[in-house]
């Protein structure tokens, strides 16, 4: 079985629920806490031992480069200052020399065409995607979670969790065959369905496993929902004839594209935080208490 060694980041997305904030700064650049939401999802997949990272970015989107490359001046600086604590952080958050790739998305045809960009970068071997909207609490993290399916049964690995009916039609629906403790056969899949065509309230997270079989398929999609290339049309299709496994991980995961997402992702991950965690407990107490109901 070969190991899982490349993760590709899709990353041109416009942001458009973000304006004006994401206006001049891609919404990966956006922090929660004090850390922007892409470096929270890089730190997943190196923690899943992923040695290369393959961001699939698009225009004004550079800056997300400039976050992984070391900053000599700032960090001149902070030596010159003595603020040792900030450049360790630094060092700790840099992807080591030569270990990250970026090619853009020209267009932007949906998910299946960001991650089929990627192709000449991850080559002939099995990989994972993350998507950079989607923040995870918990530890271990959601991708080496899924390592644990890769191992048990190989193929392509999908995360998965249950989401309230009403909610489903905004994301990817699994059907659930064969349980075997938090993993499953995955024995069917739609994209964005109604609530009647859902096979189940089991939604695909943002976190994948594939093998590199994916590239041909995603060659040939075709639109799908949305009118976007979408990958898990081409997982269909790769499904008849490769198996798929579902993790239920554990932990709590973040839509940080949407507004709620981001702004509880902020509360949840500054409750975590031993240095904030006491006064922002206090100041959300009294706020709850202060703030009219705007409605
Ligand atoms: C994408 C996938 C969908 C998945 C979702 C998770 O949708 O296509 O299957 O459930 O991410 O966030 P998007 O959010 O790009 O519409």
């Amino acid at each position: 079985m070969k190991p899982i060694r490349k993760a590709v980041f899709p990353v041109a997305g416009l942001g458009t629920r973000f304006l004006p904030a994401t206006k001049a700064m891609p919404k990966e650049m956006l922090a929660v806490v004090d850390r922007p939401v892409i470096q929270y999802v890089v730190d997943e997949a190196r923690e899943a031992g992923i040695e290369h990272l393959i961001f699939v970015t698009g225009r004004n989107k550079s800056v997300i480069e400039d976050h992984f490359d070391i900053q000599a001046e700032l960090e001149a600086t902070l030596r010159e200052r003595g603020k040792l604590e900030q450049l360790t952080i630094l060092a700790e958050d840099l992807p080591k020399p030569g270990s990250t790739s970026f090619t853009r998305q020209q267009t932007p045809l949906g998910l299946g065409h960001a991650v089929w960009c990627a192709r000449e970068l991850v080559g002939d071997e099995p990989f994972a995607v993350l998507l950079p909207d989607m923040i995870m609490q918990g530890r271990p993290g959601c991708l080496t979670q899924m390592m644990t399916g890769y191992e048990t049964f190989g193929g392509n690995v999908i995360a998965v969790e249950d989401a309230e009916p009403e909610h489903i039609h905004r994301y990817g629906v699994v059907g659930i065959g064969e349980q075997t403790g938090n993993l499953f056969e995955i024995t069917g899949m739609v994209e964005k369905p109604s609530r009647e065509q859902a096979p189940s309230n089991t939604i695909i997270s943002g976190r994948y496993i594939l093998q590199p079989e994916i590239f041909d398929i995603l060659s040939d999609q075709g639109t799908g929902a949305g009118g976007e290339i979408q990958l898990t049309d081409a997982m269909i299709t790769l499904a008849q004839t490769q198996r798929f496994t579902g993790v239920r991980y554990s932990g709590h995961f973040f839509d940080c594209g949407s507004k709620v997402g981001f702004l509880a992702a902020n509360v949840a991950f500054a409750l975590e935080r031993p240095d904030i965690a006491p006064h922002f407990r206090a100041e959300l107490q009294r706020l709850t208490r202060l703030s009219p109901d705007p409605s």
